[in-house]
């Protein structure tokens, strides 16, 4: 079973979530796409936004998750498709823009994935991802160490992954010039300024959280979440202003010219 999805709790921090999105589709150079695909597009709200620079593309979004892909906004442009489908499937044979926005950490085999899409796609198209870069931070540190307690890991066991689940920003320039592209790579450390009461804990809840809660009962899940909120409260000293918190992105964007 894969991981489960709330979009309500994933969009409490849209506005954070989808600046990445904008700031690598802005790097995209290519002025009239016709075929456009948004894999791991969650609801579709920021698939939607791609109509308005390319309204004369066809734009897929594709997401697994039939809990975002029934959310998707009922007034998408008529060129926008959100559906069901999975990352690890995807063809990008005849595709002239492929975006991914923080979703390929998902998918373990995503160095592969992106190397034989680099093989498919045509020349003149672009492939551009962005991926948290995260995983040494410490709310992924703190969620680890809580995994690996003699409390939970009994129900633990295997269900977070660590700093492997990307690569870094040079790692994938790499893999991408070396499959013939051009490479625009960049990193951006965000420093959020989160409003209310333990704000780290709700912003995990809606992503990397997820599997932690998917793996525990309520009572458990009560246990874990009262403990692992202490630590991050330690970790993320809440301001009058708010809460700081330093979240790394990376961004690759791929063209075969
Ligand atoms: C953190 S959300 C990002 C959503 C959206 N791209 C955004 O930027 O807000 C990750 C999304 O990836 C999707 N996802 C994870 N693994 C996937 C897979 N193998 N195939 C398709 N979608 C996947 C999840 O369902 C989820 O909606």
């Amino acid at each position: 079973m894969g991981t489960s999805w709330n979009p309500g709790v994933y969009q409490r921090y849209a506005i954070e979530r989808s600046r990445p999105f904008f700031e690598l589709v802005q790097r995209v150079r290519h002025e009239a796409p016709a075929r456009i695909v948004d894999l791991g597009c969650g609801t579709g709200v920021q698939t939607a936004t791609l109509a308005e620079r390319w309204p004369d593309a066809q734009i897929t979004g594709i997401d697994s998750s039939a809990d975002m892909v029934d959310k998707q906004p009922k007034d998408l442009p008529s060129n926008v498709s959100v559906v069901q489908g999975d990352i690890a499937e995807f063809d990008a044979s005849g595709i002239d823009v492929v975006i991914s926005n923080a979703a390929l950490q998902w998918v373990p085999v995503h160095r592969d994935l992106v190397r034989r899409w680099a093989e498919q796609i045509d020349v003149g198209s672009t492939l551009a991802w962005q991926v948290p870069g995260n995983f040494d931070a410490p709310s992924h540190v703190l969620m680890r160490e809580m995994a690996d307690s003699a409390e939970f890991s009994p129900f633990l066991a295997g269900v977070l992954r660590g700093g492997d689940s990307v690569d870094t920003a040079q790692q994938y320039a790499s893999e991408m010039i070396a499959a013939g592209l051009t490479v625009d790579a960049w990193e951006t450390t965000y420093i959020h300024v989160l409003p209310g009461v333990d704000p780290v804990l709700n912003w995990v809840r809606g992503t990397g959280l997820r599997p932690v809660l998917d793996a525990l009962d309520d009572e458990q899940r009560g246990r874990f979440e009262e403990q692992y909120a202490a630590k991050l409260r330690a970790a993320y000293p809440s301001t009058p202003e708010g809460t700081l918190f330093p979240f790394r992105r990376i961004f690759v964007v791929a063209r075969k010219s």
